[in-house]
C-alpha cells in the first residue's frame, strides 16, 4: 500500500479507496502533492508549477527565483525562511531564535502501525505504516511523520514525534498533528461548533481568505467546539460530493486553523491548541502529538461519516461490549436529582423491573455528604446511612430483581469540603498566592502528579471491586482554569494541561483494563468531551445533558456525522423538559433516544399505568431492533439544520430490514405534501411495514417515497415505520448502493 519511486522522489500510500502522494523536492523539501480518490499510477503531473513571484523569498538557492516556500504546498511546514502561511511547528530555541529547517532525511515503511505510548490511538492489522523523518541540520532536531493506511478504507492515521538531538534545551510552543495543504480548490468548512445542552450543531461556512480558527481551551474537546472538521464541496449532499474529514483523537485543548492564501490555496491543521502550552525538550528527549484521523468521500457525508464509524468501532474502541448489545437503563438523575433515599430508589426500581428495564443507574449523591452540589466530591465512598442499607445492599437488590447495577463517579474533581482536599489542599490546579476558580463549587485536580493518579486509582479500585457494579458513568463537570501544578518547575508550566490528560488516559488504562467487565459511559456535563480519545478507553458517550426531544433530533444528528450509534446514550425524561420547559408526548421522546443507546431518566413511580405500559411496549420495540440500532447502518435523511423536520433509519447489514424515524418540528397550516425517499435500501426487494398498510419495492421507498403531512398532528409530531423484507422482485434494476 505504500511505495517510493527512487527516480521522482515521490511517496505513494494507497488502496482501493484513496491515495496520498507527497514528493522530495529541492534541497529535499517535502511537498505535499495530492490526497484524493486512488490513482492505479503516479507521472508526475502534480509537479508544483515554478514560477517567479514578488515578495516570495528564494530560499535554498538565490539563483533560481521560480521556487519559494511561500507558494509551495508541504507536509511539515515552519515559518521564518520563506513560507508565511501558519506553521505546523514553532520551536523556541536557545539562543531565543524561532528558527527550524526542516529537511527530508530517510524514511522507514513498516506493517502495521508503531505504538504511540500514552495516548488513544487507532490499532488494525491490516494496516501499513510510512515514517519520514525530517531533520533541522542546524540544531539536529527531528521530526518523524507517521502515516498509517488501512486495507479498504479511505482513511488515513497520522502522528508527529519531535525528538531532540541536540545538546540544547528546546521549548515547542505548538506542535499541528496534521498540516495538510490543498492547491487551489472549492472548498467549504463544516464543522461542529455548540455549547452546553447544545452540543455539535452541524455548520458549513464558506472558507474567506484569512484563517479560520477552531478550538477549545478548556482543558477537555469540550461542548463548544468539536476537535472535527471537514472540508467539502460546494452543494455536498448525503450521497454526492466530495468531503475531507479531520478528526483528532484527543480529550484535551484542540485547534484547527483552515487558513486560504492570496493563491486560493488551502492550508489545514489540527492539533494540541497552542495556547497556554510550552513543552520543554530537553537533549535525548522526544514529544508524541495525539493522532489524528483523515477520512476521505467522494460520495458525500453519508460514505464519510460511515468510514468514522468503522474505524471508531472496528480500529479504536477496546471495551468488551464494542460488539456487544448495550443495556436498556434507568439512570436516576433527573427522576431525583439529589432527592432521593432508598424507600424512592426502590419504587423506581421496581417499576423499571416491570417494564423491561435492564440496568439501574445511580447517579451523583450517593458518597460522602453530598446532599447537593456542594460537597464530597474526591471522597468516593459511601457514609453509613446515606442509602439505608448501603450501596452494597442496594447493588443485592438491584441483582437480586435480575438487573445490572451502575454507579456515577466525577474523579477528576474535588470539593473544597471533602476529606481529600482538607488532607491535600495542593492538589488542585492553582497558582500560589492567587485564588483559584471555583466552578460549581468544585476545583480541578492536578491528574498530572502521579500521586493524584494514584489516590484515584486506589479510592476507585476498591470502590469497584467492594460492591458488584456492572457500569461506570465517568463524569467532568467543570473546565480547567488556574492551569498551574504545584509539582513541576516554572519552565514546565506550559506543560500542565497535556500532562492532565496524559494522566487522565494512564489512570483510564489500568481502570479499564483492570475492570474490562464494567461497562464505562464517559460524560462532561453531557456531552463535553465527546471525542476519539475518551472512545478509546469508553465506548459509550453521555450525548448531552439536554434530554428535550426537539433538541436532542439536532444534537444526535450532528453527533452522528462523525460518531456512530454504538456510542451515543440518549434517555427518555419527563415532561415539561428539564432543559426547554417544551411539553412533548412519550412516543416522540421514545423515538428520539431509541435513535441511540437507550436509557431513561425519570421518575416511574410518578408515571401513569398507561405512560408506564407505553413505555413498556417502547422498550420492547427497542430490545427487538437493538442489533439494527446499535449495530445497522444508520442513515441520515432529512437534516433538522435545513428543515422543519428531520428523518433517519437504520438497516440492517443485509438489507433486509430498515427502522424509520420520522420528526416534525412545528406544524405548518395547510402544510405541502411531502414524500419521504428513503435511503440504502435493495431497489429490487419489497418491503412492508409492520401494520402491512405499505407494502412496496426498495426503489420506489427510495425514489417516490412515503408521503408525510396527509394529516395536521400538531408540533413535535413523530413516527416509525419498521419494513420487512418480503420478498424480491424479479426484473432487473440497476443496483443501488448503501447511502445513494
Ligand atoms: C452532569 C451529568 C449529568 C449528571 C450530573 C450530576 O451534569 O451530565 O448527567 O450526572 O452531572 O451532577
Amino acid at each position: 500500500m505504500i511505495s517510493f519511486d527512487q527516480e521522482k522522489h515521490v511517496f505513494h500510500l494507497s488502496n482501493n479507496k484513496v491515495s496520498y502522494l507527497m514528493q522530495v523536492e529541492e534541497d529535499n523539501i517535502l511537498s505535499h502533492l495530492y490526497y484524493g480518490p486512488a490513482l492505479p499510477s503516479y507521472s508526475n503531473l502534480r509537479k508544483y508549477p515554478r514560477m517567479n513571484r514578488s515578495f516570495s523569498p528564494n530560499l535554498p538557492d538565490a539563483q533560481n527565483r521560480l521556487f519559494s516556500l511561500d507558494t509551495l504546498p508541504q507536509e511539515y511546514p515552519t515559518f521564518g525562511s520563506g513560507d508565511f502561511r501558519t506553521p505546523a511547528i514553532q520551536v523556541r530555541n536557545e539562543d531565543g531564535s524561532y528558527a527550524l529547517s526542516l529537511r527530508y532525511d530517510y524514511h522507514k515503511i513498516m506493517n502495521g502501525k508503531p505504538d504511540l505510548t500514552g495516548l488513544p490511538q487507532t490499532f488494525g492489522e491490516n494496516s501499513e505504516t510510512l515514517i519520514i523523518f525530517l531533520k533541522d541540520s542546524f540544531s539536529n532536531i527531528q521530526v518523524q511523520l507517521n502515516y498509517t493506511i488501512f486495507q479498504n478504507l479511505s482513511g488515513i492515521a497520522r502522528s508527529v514525534q519531535v525528538h531532540n538531538h541536540s545538546i540544547k534545551t528546546i521549548q515547542l510552543e505548538k506542535v499541528s498533528s496534521v498540516s495538510l495543504d490543498f492547491a487551489k480548490e472549492d472548498f467549504e468548512l463544516l464543522h461542529l461548533p455548540g455549547g452546553y445542552s447544545r452540543e455539535r450543531m452541524m455548520e458549513t461556512t464558506k472558507i474567506p481568505y484569512g484563517s479560520v480558527k477552531l478550538t477549545s481551551n478548556r482543558g477537555a474537546s469540550s461542548h463548544h467546539q468539536n476537535p472535527f472538521f471537514a472540508l467539502t464541496r460546494p452543494h455536498t449532499t448525503e450521497s454526492t460530493g466530495d468531503a475531507f474529514g479531520f478528526l483528532l483523537i484527543y480529550s484535551g485543548n484542540h485547534e484547527s486553523i483552515i487558513e486560504k492564501d492570496s493563491f486560493d490555496q488551502i492550508r489545514t491543521q489540527i492539533g494540541i491548541s497552542p495556547l497556554n502550552f510550552c513543552w520543554e525538550l530537553t537533549p535525548g528527549n522526544s514529544f508524541q502529538a495525539p493522532e489524528v484521523l483523515l477520512t476521505y468521500s467522494n460520495h458525500g457525508l453519508h460514505e464519510l461519516s460511515s468510514t468514522f464509524y468503522e474505524i471508531i468501532e472496528n480500529h479504536l474502541v477496546r471495551s468488551n461490549y464494542k460488539k456487544q448489545e448495550r443495556p436498556v437503563l434507568i439512570n436516576n438523575w433527573e427522576a431525583t436529582f439529589f432527592d432521593f433515599d432508598h424507600a424512592r430508589l426502590a419504587r423506581i426500581l421496581d417499576r423499571a423491573k416491570e417494564i423491561g428495564v435492564e440496568m439501574f443507574v445511580l447517579d451523583d449523591g450517593w458518597f460522602g455528604h453530598r446532599d447537593d452540589d456542594r460537597s464530597s466530591l474526591g471522597d468516593w465512598f459511601e457514609y453509613p446511612n446515606k442509602i439505608a442499607g448501603g450501596l452494597n445492599h442496594f447493588s443485592q437488590e438491584v441483582h437480586d430483581k435480575g438487573l445490572k447495577f451502575g454507579i456515577w463517579v466525577e474523579p477528576e474533581m474535588v470539593s473544597e469540603d471533602s476529606i481529600l482536599f482538607q488532607e491535600h489542599p495542593d492538589w488542585i490546579l492553582k497558582v500560589p498566592e492567587r485564588p483559584a476558580a471555583p466552578g460549581r463549587d468544585q476545583f480541578v485536580l492536578d491528574l498530572s502528579r502521579q500521586e493524584v493518579q494514584d489516590n484515584l486509582y486506589h479510592q476507585l479500585k476498591k470502590l469497584f471491586s467492594s460492591i458488584e457494579i456492572d457500569y461506570v458513568k465517568w463524569d467532568m463537570n467543570r473546565n480547567m482554569t488556574d492551569i498551574f501544578s504545584q509539582r513541576l518547575t516554572s519552565s514546565k508550566q506550559g506543560e500542565v494541561a497535556h500532562r492532565y490528560i496524559l494522566g487522565l488516559y494512564d489512570l483510564l488504562e489500568k481502570l479499564t483494563q483492570e475492570f474490562p467487565n464494567i461497562l464505562f459511559e464517559s460524560c462532561a456535563g453531557g456531552g463535553g468531551r465527546f471525542d476519539a480519545g475518551m472512545l478509546y478507553y469508553m465506548p459509550q458517550v453521555w450525548t448531552s445533558d439536554n434530554t428535550d426531544p426537539v433538541s436532542r433530533i439536532k444534537i444526535q444528528y450532528g453527533t452522528s456525522i462523525v460518531y456512530p450509534i454504538s456510542t451515543m446514550g440518549a434517555h427518555i425524561a419527563d415532561v415539561p423538559s428539564h432543559q426547554t420547559r417544551r411539553n412533548t408526548s412519550i412516543e416522540t421522546r421514545s423515538h428520539v433516544a431509541s435513535s441511540g443507546l437507550l436509557g431513561l431518566e425519570l421518575d416511574l413511580a410518578k408515571l401513569s399505568i398507561h405512560d408506564l405500559n407505553m413505555l413498556k411496549e417502547k422498550i420492547r420495540f427497542y430490545k427487538e431492533n437493538r442489533t439494527l440500532i446499535q449495530f445497522g447502518y444508520f442513515i441520515r435523511i432529512l437534516s433538522p439544520f435545513e428543515n422543519n423536520d428531520a428523518a433517519w433509519s437504520f438497516i440492517s447489514k443485509d438489507q433486509t430490514e430498515c427502522l424509520v424515524y420520522y420528526f416534525q418540528t412545528l406544524q405548518q397550516p395547510e402544510p405541502a405534501f411531502k414524500p419521504l425517499k428513503l435511503r440504502g435500501l435493495d431497489p429490487n426487494a419489497i418491503y412492508q411495514n409492520e401494520s402491512g398498510e405499505i407494502s412496496a419495492s426498495g426503489a420506489e421507498l427510495m425514489h417516490l417515497g412515503i408521503w408525510v403531512n396527509q394529516q395536521k398532528h400538531g408540533d413535535f409530531y413523530s413516527f416509525a415505520l419498521k419494513f420487512k423484507k418480503i420478498g424480491e422482485i424479479n426484473n432487473e434494476h440497476t443496483n443501488d448502493t448503501l447511502g445513494k
